[in-house]
This record gives C-alpha cells, sequence and structure tokens, in this order.
C-alpha cells in the first residue's frame, strides 16, 4: 500500500468507530446570560470535525452539531447583566467574602468533574485531539482549579492580619477589577481558557466569555455548572461573529479587563477600540516561535526525543511548540537523520487510536496554509529531507522536516502552528542569538547542549529576550505554578496558578490613623463580623 493510501485508511467508516467515542450531534440551542440559559432560535454556526468520515463519496468532515451566532444584541445583553453583577463593585459577588467565592468554586469543580467524559470527547471531535492529551486538559484543568483555590487561601491568610507603619493601621487585600471579557484559544479549549477564567471569576470579577470558534461545544456540558454555581450575572456568554461582535464591547468602554489568548495583531486590534485605555487591563497570551538550538556539544538522541515533542506534540498546535530549529552545520546531517527515523516511527491515526501521537489538524485551512509554506521553502532552496514528509490527505498532515531553512523563507519568520519542523544550519553561535533578538516573539527558548561554559554563555544573553530558557528540555508552559509569560509580541501579564490571581485583582487597603478612637472602631467591625474585607478570618 502506498503511503498516502496507508494515510488515508486512517479514515475510518462512521461504523468502525469504536462505540464509546460515538458522538450524537449536539445542538446547543441556548446561552447563559444574567443567571439564566436563555433559548436560542437565531442563526447557528455548524461544527464539522477535523476527523473525516471514509464515505462512498469519498472522505467527508464529520458534522457534530451547532451552536448560536449571537449578535451585538445579545453581547450587550450580556455585558449589562455582567456590569449589573458587579454592581460598582457593591455586588453580591465582588463583595462576597473569599471562603464564599471558594465555595461557589468548589461546588462548580465537583459539577465540572461529572462532565468529564463528555468534554474529553468533544474535544477529541472538536479540535482533534488525542485522547490521552484530550483526558490529560481535563485532569489538568481540575488539578488547576483546586490549586487555584489553595493559592487564593494562602493569599487570604497573609492578608488577615493588620499592618502598622509611620503610626497607620492597615488592612491590604486584593480586590476585584470589574468586567472581564475573556477568551481562550482553540489548542487548549478548556484549559487556557480556564487558566484566566476561574483566577478572574473567584477574584470576584463578573465575566463576559467567548468560547473559542474551534472549541465551542467543548465549554456547552460546562454552562449548566457556571449557571448554579455563581450569582446571576457573573459568568455570561457571548457567541457571534468575534470580528463584529467584540469590537463593539471594547468601544463601550466599560471592559475592566481584556484575558485574550490569540494572535498579537487581534490583542492590538482590540485593545485600541477601547475608549479609555487607562481602565483597561490586558492579560495577553500571544504568538510565539519558540527556537530549539542544537550545538555541536549536544546529545542528539536526547535531542531529537524533546525535538519531537516540542514541535510536534498536538501536532504543533502549541503556543509553546518548538517552531524553529537551529542546528550546528557539523552535526546537521546526523540530526536530520535521526529526527527523519524518529518521526517515521510517531503513531498516527485518529483520536481514539490507543497511543496516537499525530492526528487531524484542526484548523480547516491549516494543510493548505502548511504546503504554501514547505513551497515557499522550496523556492527559496530548501527540501522536505524526511521519508513522505508532508503528506496531506484532507486533515490529516504527516510531518514534514524542512532543511535547509533560510531568513527568505516564510518558515524562518512565521508560526507555522501544526506538524512542520524548519531546521535551520548555523556556523556561528551569535547567529542563533541574531534571530531571537530580531524575532518579534520572546516567549521561551529550548537550548540542547552538554558543554557547560556553552550553557551558560547563552544563559545570561537568552534570559533577557525570551521569558524561559529550557536546558536540554522541550519549551512548554508547566508546571502550572511557573511563571508562564513572554516578552515581545508574545504576551503580556503573566499566569500561573498564583500570578494569575494576582492579574485579575488590584490590592486595596483600608488604613486609619492610630488612635483610640480608630482602633476601637476597627475592633469593633473585627470582632463582629461587619465587614468581608476588613476581616482577621482565617481560612483553613
Ligand atoms: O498553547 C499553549 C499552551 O499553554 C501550552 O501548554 O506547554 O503545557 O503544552 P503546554
Amino acid at each position: 500500500m502506498s503511503f498516502q493510501d496507508q494515510i488515508k485508511s486512517l479514515f475510518v467508516e462512521e461504523s468502525q468507530i469504536p462505540e464509546e467515542f460515538h458522538l450524537g450531534e449536539i445542538h446547543q440551542k441556548e446561552y447563559l446570560c444574567n443567571g439564566e440559559l436563555k433559548p436560542w432560535a437565531g442563526e447557528v454556526s455548524e461544527v464539522y470535525s477535523p476527523i473525516c468520515i471514509s464515505t462512498p463519496e469519498g472522505l467527508k468532515r464529520k458534522f457534530i452539531g451547532t451552536y448560536p451566532i449571537g449578535t451585538d444584541k445579545e453581547a450587550t445583553e450580556a455585558l449589562d447583566a455582567a456590569i449589573a453583577a458587579y454592581d460598582n463593585g457593591r455586588g453580591d459577588w465582588p463583595t462576597m467574602g473569599i471562603e464564599g467565592r471558594i465555595k461557589c468554586m468548589e461546588k462548580f469543580v465537583y459539577m465540572m468533574s461529572e462532565q468529564r467524559e463528555l468534554v474529553i470527547k468533544l474535544i477529541m471531535w472538536e479540535i482533534g485531539k488525542g485522547q490521552a492529551d484530550a483526558a490529560k486538559e481535563f485532569d489538568r484543568t481540575v488539578e488547576y482549579i483546586n490549586n487555584t483555590i489553595d493559592a487564593l487561601k494562602d493569599i487570604d491568610r497573609q492578608s488577615s492580619r493588620f499592618e502598622i507603619a509611620e503610626n497607620v493601621v492597615a488592612q491590604i487585600r486584593r480586590s476585584p477589577l470589574g468586567v472581564v471579557l475573556c477568551m481562550g484559544p482553540f489548542n487548549y479549549p478548556l484549559n487556557e481558557t480556564f487558566t484566566t477564567l476561574i483566577p478572574a471569576i473567584i477574584m470576584g470579577n463578573t465575566l463576559l466569555f467567548k468560547p473559542p470558534k474551534h472549541g465551542t461545544l467543548v465549554h456547552y456540558p460546562l454552562l449548566k455548572a457556571l449557571q448554579e454555581c455563581f450569582p446571576k450575572g457573573v459568568v455570561n456568554t457571548v457567541y457571534g461573529r468575534g470580528a463584529s461582535v467584540i469590537p463593539e464591547l471594547m468601544r463601550s468602554g466599560k471592559i475592566n479587563v481584556l484575558a485574550f489568548i490569540g494572535s498579537s495583531k487581534v490583542a492590538n486590534d482590540l485593545k485600541k477600540e477601547h475608549p479609555k485605555l487607562n481602565r483597561l487591563r490586558a492579560v495577553l497570551s500571544l504568538d510565539a516561535k519558540n527556537a530549539g538550538i542544537v550545538t555541536k556539544y549536544a546529545d542528539i538522541k536526547l535531542s531529537v526525543n524533546e525535538i519531537i515533542l516540542g514541535a510536534l506534540s498536538f501536532n504543533g498546535q502549541r503556543c509553546t511548540a518548538l517552531k524553529i530549529i537551529f542546528v550546528h552545520e557539523s552535526i546537521a546531517d546526523e540530526f536530520n537523520k535521526q529526527l527523519s527515523g524518529a518521526i517515521a516511527e510517531l503513531k498516527c491515526g485518529m483520536p481514539w487510536t490507543k497511543g496516537v501521537f499525530i492526528t487531524p489538524v484542526a484548523e480547516p485551512g491549516k494543510p493548505d496554509y502548511l504546503k504554501a509554506c514547505i513551497e515557499d521553502a522550496k523556492v527559496h532552496g530548501a527540501k522536505v529531507v524526511n521519508e513522505n514528509g508532508d503528506t496531506t490527505i484532507a486533515s490529516f498532515v504527516f510531518p514534514a522536516v524542512v532543511y535547509p531553512v533560510n531568513n527568505k523563507m516564510k518558515l524562518y519568520r512565521e508560526e507555522q502552528f501544526g506538524p512542520v519542523i524548519p531546521v535551520v544550519p548555523f556556523k556561528n553561535i551569535e547567529e542563533t542569538i541574531d534571530y531571537l533578538i530580531e524575532s518579534p516573539h520572546g516567549q521561551q527558548v529550548s537550548i540542547f547542549s552538554n558543554n557547560v561554559e556553552e550553557i551558560a554563555s547563552l544563559i545570561d544573553p537568552l534570559v533577557n529576550l525570551v521569558s524561559r530558557v529550557n536546558i536540554n528540555s522541550q519549551c512548554q508552559r508547566g508546571p502550572d505554578n511557573f511563571p508562564f509569560t513572554g516578552r515581545k509580541d508574545s504576551a503580556e501579564g503573566t499566569l500561573s496558578v498564583t500570578d494569575a490571581l494576582r492579574a485579575f485583582s488590584i490590592r486595596s487597603l483600608v488604613a486609619t490613623k492610630m488612635n483610640d478612637t480608630n482602633k476601637k472602631l476597627f475592633n469593633e467591625i473585627v470582632k463582629d463580623h461587619h465587614s468581608n474585607f476588613l476581616t482577621t478570618n482565617f481560612i483553613f
């Protein structure tokens, strides 16, 4: 069987889909606004899976359901609900004590966990993620929420006391910012979205939540829990064409925080729509083109293993993926040979295939885009060096190693976000530093070397060009307690379990001059639990 036919045969007939992974059509005919799941009878968006079904008429993307295409009207309704629930900081949610908010969040995690199987299946069908990775995404998110609760307790405990300086006594706590517009990406539709949504909610803000275009249905089974666990208006969903409804929301000037994971261009365009930029905080996770640098002192086998993980996990559709590899020219041939050999061993299949590594890519236009990048590289002198590299059948793209890549090629600059590995040979290590200096991105880098002096000499300049330098390891976001951020066009603000709580809040303090009257006032408020802010209650 030709390789093309082998790839084609990965797409099976409907009857060959294992029973446990069947998914009936899901039609979302409601949206969450002001504490109600309101019925939707308007226009809908049809959702076609990247998983194709083999039919007598050829391969067809499987139709899995529909969701509302909301308009400005519903978006404004959602905005009004969030504004009312915040009520200038006087709403039930922003004034609720931390313990109360934590209780709501614990109930939410419980209800969310009941939807585990369905959400995992939706991640598989909606974006083509392998079963193990989809399950990991769900479980990592639950753990993230539990860790967020613990981190908030910790912050609260540290704030449960008075501070005294220069005869002024104060209690300092973190308080909410207002209305948050939260938008996540398709590649981690649940996890990345929730790493902003959850801290934003638990800090007492009220939200407009727009799920990613690919990955909207993933959130549908969770709407009931969002509705039941938080007071009305705390979480409101926004659907529709992002390019029309979102700018209008920004123009209202009533969004206090833009939490967005996507391209820097969209983020900048949205920010500019806000009439009072000083009132807008942005928490952004944006473009990245992380480089791997394999020096002549590298352990090639280890580098190849890490680069496979870094460049091809979830088909390279990770913001943290290694998207360009610099290899010292003296080892380039051997490196390409080992990398190509490792790629040939990767398990290809559908998301339910046991041990699968390469699956169909999520975005319908991606195979053509990747082809265009490879053609462009060929015009400028590169080749696909691995056997069967770039074999594309419908939504399935077999990984391609493209070599030698140079600065005339799209693959040198563009974030391909797919299973193509551009390899650039270098003579002098300075060439790699120059690339990072000129790059508009500044998220992470991976250095592969076993030479102490070489690694040390790279660490010092590189930590000032990117936000994480990985040694003999792929780039990645986790562990989630570590700061996740970027320089230049790669991010604004820092996320981690604790940093995210800071990002969605601001410190406020209640202060008074120390005299007998004021001391008595403070003591009485605290003793009789008159305030949720001015309190020395300790959460265990
Ligand atoms: O798309 C970006 C994700 O945050 C990557 O997370 O590096 O843990 O896979 P990860």
